[in-house]
């Protein structure tokens, strides 16, 4: 191991991950192992916190994305793979970090005001208009579906997550920045408040990868219905790069067009070696998007072919599965252990 440093990093668990999950994410995790001690985990209690009430498919979805990540290349022999809700020191210590976290800071966090916002849009649609909507959002604590004492605990227990493993680094995306902030805010308050610092502070490490967007051109997410999964049946991937929005200005397949901002273009920029060539022939008004788009689709099938045929590996195998869940768990739990007694000794909840 070049670096002893530990790196840590989850998901939520949606089920089969799409491509912006694997170029934007999953490929970086690929890349860190080996290099640090990677700890990678299936987040099925943060799932909780807004599906509460939609657990039909959760241990399914664990599973399959499980399965995705070791398709994907991760090496269960280089990193640690668990599940959240397996270590079981994670409640814990998420009981001990609530006992000191100030609740403005979880109030103030504005990935929760945004996801609040998101939800009551979703539970509301068609049923209210703009106002009713906003007076809504204004006094969400009264939203007895939504606001719930664990969805306003989700960055207390990604702190958790994070803290109980000694995490120096952590891989995740620039919308996590205020979740890892409060992660950060909490060692320090941790040692203020009991003289020892138990916990490593950690860093995001964001790092340049892909941006991939949704067919429709927002971000590739499966609420938003724009996302290929990764093991897509090939019609449906063909169909929807086809359906890839484009420059809208470019109307014959002979007029140049901009490039930025076009969805097939985002993905040649992942697929293509030529890129640049492409790149030139757009803006040139060389080829028209039908074209474009065939050509991408036959740069992605062979990845997405290859992918399937290795999942089939996995998934046939149970007996390997259980055995690398079982074993990601020891090892996930022996290091949480550690943390978990230093911070009772260091709270005087033993001696
Ligand atoms: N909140 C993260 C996300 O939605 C998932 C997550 C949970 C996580 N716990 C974590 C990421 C700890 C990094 C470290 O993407």
């Amino acid at each position: 191991m070049a670096e002893n440093k530990i790196v840590l990093s989850g998901m939520r668990p949606t089920g089969k991950l799409h491509l912006g999950n694997f170029h934007g994410a999953l490929k970086n995790w690929v890349s860190l192992q080996g290099k640090y001690d990677c700890y990678f985990f299936v987040a099925d209690l943060h799932s909780l916190t807004t599906a509460y009430q939609h657990t039909e498919n959760l241990a399914q979805n664990s599973e399959d994305m499980l399965i995705d990540w070791l398709t994907a290349g991760l090496d269960p022999q280089k990193c640690t793979i668990f599940i959240q809700s397996d270590v079981p020191q994670i409640s814990e210590l998420n009981t001990l970090l609530g006992m000191i976290t100030p609740l403005g800071w979880l109030l103030r966090n504005p990935t929760y005001k945004e996801q609040i916002q998101e939800l009551l849009k979703q539970k509301y649609a068609g049923q209210l208009d703009e106002k009713s909507l906003g007076e809504k959002i204004a006094s969400i604590a009264g939203d007895d579906e939504i606001s719930c004492f664990g969805f306003l605990g989700y960055p207390v227990l990604m702190a958790t997550d994070i803290l109980i493993q000694q995490a120096a680094y952590v891989p995740v995306g620039k919308d996590q920045t205020a979740h890892l902030e409060i992660a950060r805010d909490l060692t320090r308050r941790f040692a203020e408040i009991y003289g020892e610092q138990v916990f490593t502070e950690p860093q995001p490490l964001y790092t340049t990868v892909a941006r991939v967007p949704g067919i429709d051109g927002r971000k590739m997410s499966k609420s938003y219905n724009n996302a290929i999964s990764l093991g897509e049946d090939l019609d449906s991937v063909r169909k929807k790069v086809m359906s890839m929005f484009t420059d809208p200005n470019k109307k014959g397949a002979h007029d140049p067009a901009n490039p930025e901002g076009c969805v097939a273009y985002a993905f040649h920029k992942i697929y293509n070696p030529n890129v640049s060539k492409r790149c030139e022939e757009c803006k040139a008004g060389a080829l028209g998007c039908v074209a474009c788009k065939k050509e991408l689709f036959a740069l992605m099938e062979p990845e997405l072919v290859a992918f399937s045929e290795r999942r089939k590996l996995f998934e046939g195998d149970k007996a390997q599965l259980a055995q690398i869940v079982k074993d990601g768990k020891a090892r996930a739990c022996q290091n949480a252990e550690q943390t978990l007694q230093r911070v009772k000794r260091v709270m005087r909840m033993i001696k």
